[in-house]
């Protein structure tokens, strides 16, 4: 059996956790395959709001399991105030949720690393969450990072103080000004991985998904940020230190590219991206002011409020092709009521031309983007439920993109409730 793929097609934010949520119906297994605690995945329902980071969005459905690939980074203490958070709900995590042992773990040395870079950088800080995310991801291409099976071995403590030790002295070298109690970190670090010991299975996952596949169990794959945070693909050095893209859950769960089925890619009616980093639809005014408050567009981990603009298609197109997607869900459509006209990137003038590709750079030196206008619609769409009560100016817009990108819109979002999600029958 084929495995899907949902990513982000976007600077993350897309709405990814709510359509794992509902598309879980159909899947057995839900694998996070890259990303860590960077990474904040809102679902709603029963009019309960839920924020997950590492924890895969099936958690909720009784009959999925939900695994944790070798491709994400965790923080154990962040693990487990999420498990934590699961309590009131009875959820049996321990038949529920696997986790690698070839994961890697983000040490709280890790946390003071990321912080110190970013100090160090001064203006040209990368605008990180600062859970540690690019020092461990660095770790693990070192070949010095510490995995989750490490923890089942007898030594793994005199290697934890080793790679701790090590990372003071670099914090130290970094001369900031960096306040931190390693003795607490230390004691938060240990009983959470005590509690994770004691209340999570550990397995080898490319072994035990190669089975589920065998057997035919339906897999879906959850991706974390966006494509245009990609390491490789994304706005360098402005990205985070995984392969977001569909590349990355070949590597992040051990799965053949041959076993991929669909590719669903999630992307917003407009544009937001959170940190620093080039945004050539950015909206300074009013327009985007409104689509943020409209919108909430505040960080679900960080809490930082998001930068806002209009959609780009130019952009959207280019994640659409490097991650070979099938098949894409527009998110909060509803946001976009009210405005007369809506604008949508089709091209960049870039050094003294004009293209319909993602140049080498993004600059707002270099990139001027081009616009075609399309008219707005009134109607509140959050109480729709079916394509038919949609407006004629809202499915113009959807048309519009499906022709630019050649890809068909097969959901729109009308809202964050699960229930608030419209399937397209053509
Ligand atoms: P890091 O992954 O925490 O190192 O952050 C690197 C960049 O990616 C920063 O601009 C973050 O704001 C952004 N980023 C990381 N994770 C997410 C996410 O889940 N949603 C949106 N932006 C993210």
């Amino acid at each position: 059996m084929a495995i899907d793929l949902l990513l982000g097609l976007q600077w993350g934010d897309e709405g990814k956790g709510k359509i794992v949520d509902v598309l879980t119906k159909k899947y057995d297994i839900i694998a996070r395959f890259q990303g860590g605690p960077n990474a904040g995945h809102t679902l709603e329902f029963d009019g309960i709001k839920h924020v997950l980071h590492t924890i895969p969005s099936g958690i909720f459905h009784p009959t999925a399991t939900n695994l944790v690939g070798n491709g994400v980074v965790i923080d154990p203490v962040i693990f487990k105030q999420e498990l934590d958070n699961l309590a009131p709900f009875d959820i049996d995590i321990n038949t529920s949720l696997l986790v690698s042992r070839k994961a890697h773990l983000i040490l709280p040395t890790h946390r003071l690393l990321d912080a110190a870079s970013e100090l160090a950088k001064g203006k040209a800080k990368i605008g990180s969450t600062l859970k540690g995310i690019g020092p461990t991801y660095m770790d693990k291409t070192g070949r010095n990072g510490i995995r989750v099976g490490d923890i089942e071995l007898a030594s793994w403590k005199t290697r934890y103080q080793a790679l701790r030790d090590k990372h003071l002295a670099m914090v130290a070298n970094m001369n900031v000004n960096l306040e931190y109690d390693m003795d607490s970190l230390d004691k938060a670090f240990f009983e959470a991985i005590d509690f994770l010991k004691t209340n999570i299975s550990f397995v080898d996952s490319e072994q035990f998904l190669s089975v589920a596949q065998k057997e035919g169990k339906h897999i879906l794959a959850e991706g974390a940020q966006g494509s245009l945070l990609d390491i490789d693909f994304g706005t360098y050095p402005f990205v985070t230190s995984s392969n977001t893209t569909a590349a990355g859950a070949c590597t992040g769960l051990g799965v053949a590219p041959n076993k991929i089925g669909e590719v669903y890619g999630i992307f917003k009616a407009y544009t937001t991206r959170v940190g620093s980093g080039p945004f050539p639809t950015e909206l300074f005014d009013e327009i985007g002011e409104t689509m943020g408050r409209v919108g909430h567009e505040f960080g679900a981990t960080t809490g930082r409020s998001r930068r806002c603009g209009w959609l780009d298609l130019v952009a959207l197109k280019y994640a659409v092709e490097v991650n070979g997607v099938t098949q894409l869900m527009m998110m909060k459509g509803d946001v976009l009521s009210g405005f007369d006209t809506l604008n949508v990137c089709v091209s960049y003038d870039y050094r003294g031309q004009n293209i319909q590709h993602l140049p080498y750079s993004l600059n707002a030196e270099e990139v001027e983007p081009q616009y075609t206008s399309l008219p707005g619609w009134e109607e509140d769409l959050t109480k729709m439920r079916s394509e038919d009560e949609l407006p004629k100016t809202f499915m113009d817009y959807v048309a519009f993109i499906e022709a630019y990108v050649e890809t068909p819109i097969k959901i729109v979002s009308v809202g964050p409730d699960r229930n608030q999600t419209i399937f397209r029958s053509s």
